[in-house]
This record gives structure tokens, C-alpha cells and sequence, in this order.
């Protein structure tokens, strides 16, 4: 009976597993990933990994054992609606104790483009009949602070509007969901996480711009030009599209502050978007 993570390489998978290990012994901890040199530095750290790419039935069929405890991270691909029916479906031919999976803000109630995937996901959970958590997860600060050095040559450009978001770090998701993973009562739960404070696009050009002594503004732009701004920067259209719906979901609420689900899990205050930005201006 181990703790499973799948994406165990990806950014998250790689917290996670590191919150993990401060929290269980490695021999307890089994990371899924796709490719093996990549998962190499896992393994070293004493972990058992196994290989399942998303789309490979069979592969997962050997990735989750009777009594498991899963974490299924949500994928990327434009498929990842079915591959995570083949996760869930795999980890109930398994007979796991319980599956957690990284969903979206709001769940059901998220009605934007990016959701859809994560709210189908949730119902083919929910009708697997598999004990579950739902982590609803807002946003990284990362996806923010990862663009720093084009905000201080070009400024912060969205469509957000006023909208306020209440992102947290990756550190703070990964250990919510170490969280959830070893601890109990946690069952049909869904958590709504995100950071304890939130910001607008516009408060956060004013702090990158006093933490780097630049001039760094925030542009609003109507939709469509927000759309061939990403398009032009070399951003496939659909995917295009997808941050726009998530620029409208923005400025309408659906990423401010819910309550401190998250806090509460972690035992610890969020980490603010200003010591994002801080860790980001040293790297
Ligand atoms: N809340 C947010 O702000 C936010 C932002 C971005 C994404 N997300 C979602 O949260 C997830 C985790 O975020 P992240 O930052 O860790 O993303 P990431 O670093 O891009 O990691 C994505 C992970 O998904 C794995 N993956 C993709 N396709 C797969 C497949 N066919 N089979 C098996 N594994 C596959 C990747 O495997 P490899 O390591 O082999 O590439 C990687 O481990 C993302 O996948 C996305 O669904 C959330």
C-alpha cells in the first residue's frame, strides 16, 4: 500500500514528492512518470518508480496496487480528458483506497474553456465510485513570475481588467496535496485552494516594478488584441484562446479569494505574490 503520484517529473509531481519524503519514509512513496532519465533523480532519492505514459492502458495497468493511495496530477495534452479516464479507470482495476486529483478553482462551478477537462475529470471520479479528494487548485504564482523577464522589457499584458487572483506558490499545492495524501479524513472532500491574499494584474506591475527598480506598467487589452499578442509571441491559437477565457474568468471573480482551504491545510500562511516575485528577480 503506497503513496502513488502520477506526473511525478513535472514541476508539481517533483514538489510533491520532496513534500512527501519530509513527511513518509521513501519505501512508502511510488512516483508514475513516462520517461525514465527524467525520473532518475526520484529514484535516487529511494523512490520506486514506474513507467505509464497517460495514453498507455496497459502501462498503467501496472503503475497502482490494491490499497494505494493515488495522486492523479492533470496532464497537459489536448487528450487529457481520456487519459485521465484511463488513470481513474486503471486505479479502479487496481482497487486503490483512494484517488486525489489536482482539479480547477470552483470545480463544476468553473465556467470557463480550461475547466471543462477538470470538471469531466472530477464526474469520472465521482462515477468510478472510488473514495476521492479533489484538490481544486487556483493559480501558481509562477505562471506570474515565470515571465518576469518579459514584463520588465515589455510590461504585464493581459485582459484581466480589475480582476483579483488569489495564486499561490507550487510549493503550496504540492504540500497541500502531501497533505491530503498521508493524513486522514480527507474522504469526498474538495478543497478550494488558493493564496490568502489577492492582487490585480495592475497591483502586480506596481510591486515587480518596486522590487526591480524598473518601469513596469500594466497594459489592459481588449480580448482580441490580448488574443493576437499570445498568438504572435508563437503561442498555438487554441491554446491562445484558453489564457483569453482565462483573462475573462479573471476579471470576472472566478480567480479571487475562496477562504483559506489552503492555509489551513498547509499549517502556514501562503506564499504572497511579492516573495514569488522576490525569489524570481534572484534566479
Ligand atoms: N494551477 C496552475 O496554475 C497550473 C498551471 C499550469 C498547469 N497546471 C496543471 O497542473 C498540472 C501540473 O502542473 P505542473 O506545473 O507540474 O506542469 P508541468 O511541469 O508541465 O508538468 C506536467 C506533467 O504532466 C506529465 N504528462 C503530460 N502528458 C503526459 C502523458 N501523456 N503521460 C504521462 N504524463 C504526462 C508531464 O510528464 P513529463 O515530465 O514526462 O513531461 C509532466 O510531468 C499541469 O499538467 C496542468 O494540468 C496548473
Amino acid at each position: 500500500m503506497s503513496i502513488v503520484v502520477t506526473a511525478a517529473t513535472g514541476q508539481l509531481g517533483t514538489l510533491v514528492i520532496d513534500e512527501l519524503l519530509q513527511r513518509v519514509p521513501a519505501d512508502q512513496v511510488v512516483a508514475v512518470a513516462r520517461d525514465a532519465a527524467k525520473a532518475a533523480p526520484i529514484a535516487d532519492r529511494g523512490v520506486e518508480v514506474r513507467i505509464a505514459d497517460y495514453n498507455d492502458a496497459d502501462a498503467l495497468a501496472e503503475a497502482f496496487g490494491t490499497g494505494d493511495t493515488v495522486l492523479l496530477i492533470s496532464g497537459l495534452e489536448p487528450n487529457r480528458r481520456d487519459q485521465h479516464r484511463a488513470v481513474i479507470a486503471a486505479a479502479g482495476e487496481a482497487g486503490v483506497a483512494r484517488i486525489a486529483y489536482t482539479s480547477v478553482l470552483g470545480g463544476p462551478e468553473a465556467d470557463y474553456d480550461l475547466a471543462a477537462d477538470h470538471i469531466a475529470t472530477e464526474q469520472a471520479v465521482l462515477d468510478s465510485g472510488l473514495p476521492y479528494t479533489f484538490l481544486r487548485n487556483g493559480w501558481y504564482n509562477e505562471v506570474y513570475t515565470d515571465q518576469i523577464a518579459g514584463q520588465l522589457a515589455n510590461g504585464v499584458v493581459g485582459s484581466a481588467g480589475d480582476g483579483r487572483i488569489a495564486s499561490a506558490s507550487r510549493r503550496d499545492f504540492a504540500a497541500a496535496a502531501a497533505v491530503v495524501l498521508t493524513g486522514e479524513g480527507h474522504e469526498k472532500k474538495a478543497y478550494e485552494l488558493n493564496g490568502d491574499a489577492d492582487w490585480t494584474h495592475a497591483e502586480y506591475a506596481a510591486e515587480l516594478a518596486r522590487q526591480s527598480g524598473k518601469d513596469v506598467a500594466y497594459h489592459n487589452l481588449p480580448s482580441a488584441d490580448y488574443l493576437q499578442v499570445l498568438v504572435g509571441s508563437g503561442m498555438p491559437e487554441p491554446m491562445a484562446q484558453m489564457f483569453v477565457g482565462v483573462a475573462q474568468a479573471t476579471e470576472r471573480g472566478r480567480l479571487a479569494g475562496r477562504g483559506g482551504d489552503l492555509s489551513a491545510l498547509i499549517g502556514r500562511p501562503t506564499t504572497s505574490i511579492a516573495d514569488s516575485i522576490a525569489a524570481a528577480l534572484v534566479h
